[in-house]
Parts: structure tokens; sequence; C-alpha cells
């Protein structure tokens, strides 16, 4: 008798997104006329093209594959050395950051890193996770068995839940508890929120303090406008020893539907075996990606490379420049309705209070069905979510224009 894995049995429904796709389905399978007019503010999907840099790079690439002497077969599984020399050079090296080539990995999407990044983890691992959060740290540990049941409210016994809140301005701050692997998002998703210099400090202080591993997933750094908020995890002393970064190109470079992330793993960052010694988690991370990933496909990662090239970068400001344009208009248009709003500058997300009596599902279905907009509830996200709703500015400037309009004039 084969056996499944019991753990998936504790998951709460679907996935957040096809949720919501399943629930927008119904609706405009009901209402086609409404479904002409439905703007999609839910998942954060890029809308605009490839930048023309990426796109004359692909072309390149895909003629390389259909000469003998130019054709590539399999790569070597943490990714070409120079689209990892491009990354460590221009992410971290000319920010002063310490970052080695052979540091960065290149993978097929953080949303898979951070969940296959269990693999080299220990099972034992006390969890803190914000809440709200991006429901894949959750939902990966479920699977992993590394939690209880969830409650009534969908929280999990034996994960730490770290509140964020207007209060603390959506930024956890370490808990009185210990815990030995902490997961951070900056820019955040859901909140918009982006955590300070002071705040990072006291986690990695924490996590040095603890021993504990930080997962900072930073795949929204580029959205960062205000000076002084710290663009990765190692402009942080210490971090080094305590932090793995993640980071993506799908919302800078569009590469969603084309696939191509990294993660850093400093050689300098230890955890601990069953009987207590202290060991380097870089070569379990080598070796996990070269036997069971065999790397992004050669013509992808031709197409990443790209966005170094000084017109790629030029190209991508470009493109996050629209989304924070979008993301501004869609700002204006839920305070002019008299909700209260954050996010918005430091990343494509606004996050938006519902107005008293509306819990975040119903704020879901009123949108959906007097604005034909659609948004991701809060409580998706975590118990704290509730009350709260998600807007993406992942769209057309038009599009943006008239969500904002639609928002702006709904009458709750
Ligand atoms: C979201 O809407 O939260 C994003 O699509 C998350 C992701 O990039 O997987």
């Amino acid at each position: 008798m084969a056996f499944l894995n019991d753990n998936y049995l504790k998951l709460k429904a679907g996935y957040l997104f096809p949720e919501i796709g399943r629930r927008v389905k119904a609706f405009t399978d009901a209402n086609p006329d409404a479904a002409k007019r439905l703007i999609r503010c839910g998942i954060g999907d890029v809308t605009e093209p490839l930048p023309p840099a990426v796109i004359t790079a692909l072309h390149a690439a895909v003629d390389e594959m259909a000469n003998r002497s130019s054709f590539k077969g399999y790569g070597p599984e943490q990714g070409y050395e120079w689209l990892r020399s491009a990354i460590a050079e221009n992410d971290f090296r000319a920010h002063g950051l310490d970052v080695a080539d052979d540091e960065v990995f290149v993978s097929d999407g953080s949303k898979c890193d951070c969940g296959n990044i269990l693999d080299i983890l220990g099972h034992q691992n006390r969890l803190a996770i914000s809440d709200p959060v991006y429901p894949v740290y959750v939902d990966t540990n479920v699977m992993a068995g590394h939690t209880g049941e969830a409650d009534a409210n969908g929280a999990y016994a034996g994960l730490t839940y770290l509140p964020c809140t207007a209060q603390n301005g959506f930024i956890p701050e370490p808990p009185a508890t210990p815990a030995d692997v902490i997961y951070l998002c900056s820019p955040n998703n859901p909140t918009g929120a982006a955590a300070s210099r002071a705040q990072l400090e006291a986690w990695v202080k924490y996590a040095l303090a603890n021993q504990a591993v930080i997962l900072f997933d930073a795949a929204y750094e580029a959205y960062i406008t205000e000076p002084g908020i710290p663009h990765s995890i190692y402009e942080i002393p210490g971090a080094r020893e305590c932090a793995i970064e993640f980071r993506s190109f799908s919302k800078n470079g569009g590469f969603t539907g084309t696939r191509c992330a990294y993660t850093i793993v400093p050689k300098t960052l230890l955890a601990a075996t069953t009987s207590g010694e202290r060991k380097p988690l870089h070569p379990l991370w080598l070796r996990r990606m070269t036997t069971k990933f065999n790397g992004v496909p050669y013509i992808i990662q031709r197409g990443a490379a790209a966005l170094y090239t000084p017109e790629g970068k030029a190209q991508v400001r470009a493109l996050i420049e629209h989304y924070l344009g979008n993301a501004q208009l869609l700002v204006a248009g839920a305070k002019a309705a008299g909700l209260t709003v954050f996010g918005g500058v430091n990343a494509p997300y606004i996050w938006v209070g519902a107005p008293a009596g509306y819990t975040s599902w119903q704020a879901f279905d009123k949108i959906l069905n007097e604005a034909n907009v659609v948004i991701t509830p809060g409580s998706g996200f975590g118990s704290k979510g509730e009350g709260w709703f998600r807007v993406s500015a992942f769209n057309s400037r038009a599009n943006a224009e008239e969500a904002a309009r639609r928002l702006h004039s709904l009458k709750w």
C-alpha cells in the first residue's frame, strides 16, 4: 500500500490565487457584460512586455541553439558563470557588498527557492513567520510536516507568527522567544512596507544571538524608492553569517512567465547538525541544486544577463517607474474614497483597510461585483490580514487609471 503525504491534508483550501481565479471565473461566467470591463489587480503578475534588450538577447540565443558549434546542452545546474558574475558584480559588489560569484545560485524562481530551501534545513527548526505573509512560506512548511493543524483562523500549530499591523508599520519585531529560521520579506508582499536599516539590524542581531537563519525575500528590491532603505540584507554587518537572500527577475525584468531568479547562500553561513556541530549550508545547497535541478535554460539566462547591460538597466528602470506610477494612482483613488492605505511607495502593492463591517472576502466580493475590479483579500495572507485587501499595481496605465476611478467612486 502506498501512503500519501498527510501534511498536504492540513493545507487550507486551495492556494490563494487559484481560489481567487475560481471565484472570478464564476462571476464572469454569470455576468458576461461585467466580464468585458473586468480589471485584474489581484495576483502580482506583470503586464508589460519584456525589455527590448532581453528580446534581442533571447533571439540571439535561439540562433546559437540552431548551430552545432554554438549549441548548448546541459548547463551548470547553479547557473552559467557569466550570469552569476554579472549578478554578483552589479547587484552586490558595485554597492560595496561582499558576494562572490559562486555564492549566487541561478534558479527558475524565488517561489521555488523559498520552498526548496527547506530541503537543506532541519525538521526540528522553530519557525517565525510574519502575519500577513506570502502564503508560500507557510504552505511549504505545512507540506514538509513542520506544523500541526490549522485553527479556525488558519493559524498553524508549531509556527511563531509575527503580527504585522498598522501599529508596527507592518514590519515585525524579533520575538521574545527563540526562533531558528525566520522569514522576512522586504519590500513586503502583501503590505508594501519596507524594513528600515534599524529594523534589519535588530533582526540580524537576534539571528546571530540565536544562531538562527534569516530567509530574506528581496524579490521586490527594485521598487525601493526611499533613501536609506536597505536593498539587501547583506548591507547589515553580520548578515553573511546568518542570512540567505532570494532575488527574482520576475518583478523587475518582467520574467514571471520567462522564469529566472537567484538565491545567495554565503559560504560563511553555518547551521548546526543534530549533534550540534556547526557546518556551512553552501555545499548542501550546491548538492541539492546539482541533484534535483538541471539549471535554467541557456536562452533564458542569456535574456536575464541582458538586464545588466546599460540598455537593459534603463529599460528595467522604465518598467519600475511605470508600475510605481500605477501604484500612486491607485493609492490616490483609494485615499479619495476615504480608505486607509499603506504601501505603493517602495513596492508595487497597496494595502487597503476594508471599511468597518467588511471582512476581506466581503470587500473582495463587493469590489468584484460593483467595480468589476479583482483585488486580493488580506485574510488570504494570514489572520492578521483580515479586514485588509491588497491591490496590485501590475497593469497597463489605462487600467490602473480606470481601477483608481472605480475604487474612488465605489459606495461602501
Ligand atoms: C503575488 O501576487 O503575491 C505574486 O504573484 C506572488 C508571486 O510572485 O508568486
